[in-house]
């Protein structure tokens, strides 16, 4: 299996519209002074900052050394890089939160019994992933760009983009009652310069693995010109995301 490539300056430069959109999701946390939060998945560390300064007792893991190293600039020793899938914290906390990353994770039922046991009683775990129909428009491009360029081999889909309905019930079996969940698409601006070839090139590693090099850009240019009537408006390229939002409380 490939593994995505982080570049977390580059991510922190041109990718920003993530934490951005995670403000939204960090309201619906409403983080309080003292509490003691786990950010699952906290990239170069933005959202977990900007809970430190708030005085949240925050710690940070994020599967990416890469991501980690950015993240310690901003948090210290309170972020470690640690798996989704494989981790456990010395004492329980208040909540877990999560933007962006939940659907990195392939094995939810494993994901969600890590939080579940990190959780105090009356704990939360409140996040935000891309669900199912995410980047639906940019996924089918590049498979049919990499069939029709670059053979169909390599080409693997790396994320876990769920259904409402689907979500709810792994929440519900490891022990979480769903509180609210919000499912919605989300036409996401792309940064100029990098448009959704960029877009690909940042996360879309998977996607493109068994493309040779000198063919990459050949699906790159076919990949933008299947997206263009549909991804293309206002002189801007966006992604077509669709977010799941959700607040669990331990039963
Ligand atoms: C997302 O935020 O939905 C997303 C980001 C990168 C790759 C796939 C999905």
């Amino acid at each position: 299996m490939t593994v995505n490539e982080w570049n977390p300056e580059e991510y922190d430069r041109a990718f920003s519209y993530v934490s951005s959109f995670g403000g939204s999701v960090l309201e619906l946390l409403d983080p309080k002074p003292g509490e003691k939060i786990l950010d699952l998945g906290c990239g170069s560390g933005e959202l977990a900052a900007e809970m430190l300064e708030k005085g949240v007792d925050v710690s940070a893991v994020d599967a990416d050394e890469h991501m980690i190293a950015k993240a310690r600039q901003r948090l210290g020793d309170r972020a470690f890089v640690a798996d989704g899938h494989a981790f456990r914290l010395d004492e329980p906390v208040d909540a877990v939160f999560s933007n962006a990353a939940l659907h990195w994770m392939t094995e939810p039922e494993k994901v969600v019994a890590n939080v579940r046991a990190s959780l105090r009683d009356g704990g939360r775990f409140v996040g935000e992933m891309g669900g199912k129909r995410n980047i639906g428009v940019i996924a089918q491009a590049v498979r049919q760009a990499v069939a029709e360029v670059g053979g169909e081999s390599g080409y693997h889909f790396p994320w876990y983009f769920p259904s409402p309905a689907e979500y709810t019930a792994v929440l519900e079996a490891q022990g979480l009652r769903p509180a609210s969940v919000f499912y919605f698409p989300r036409l996401t601006p792309l940064d100029p310069e990098e448009g959704v070839r960029g877009w690909v090139r940042m996360f879309g590693d998977s996607l493109v693995a068994g493309v040779p090099q000198d063919s990459l850009d050949a699906v790159l240019d076919r990949v933008e010109e299947l997206c263009r009537d549909r991804l293309f408006s206002g002189g801007r390229w966006h992604a077509d995301y669709w977010r799941l939002r959700f607040e669990a409380v331990v039963e």
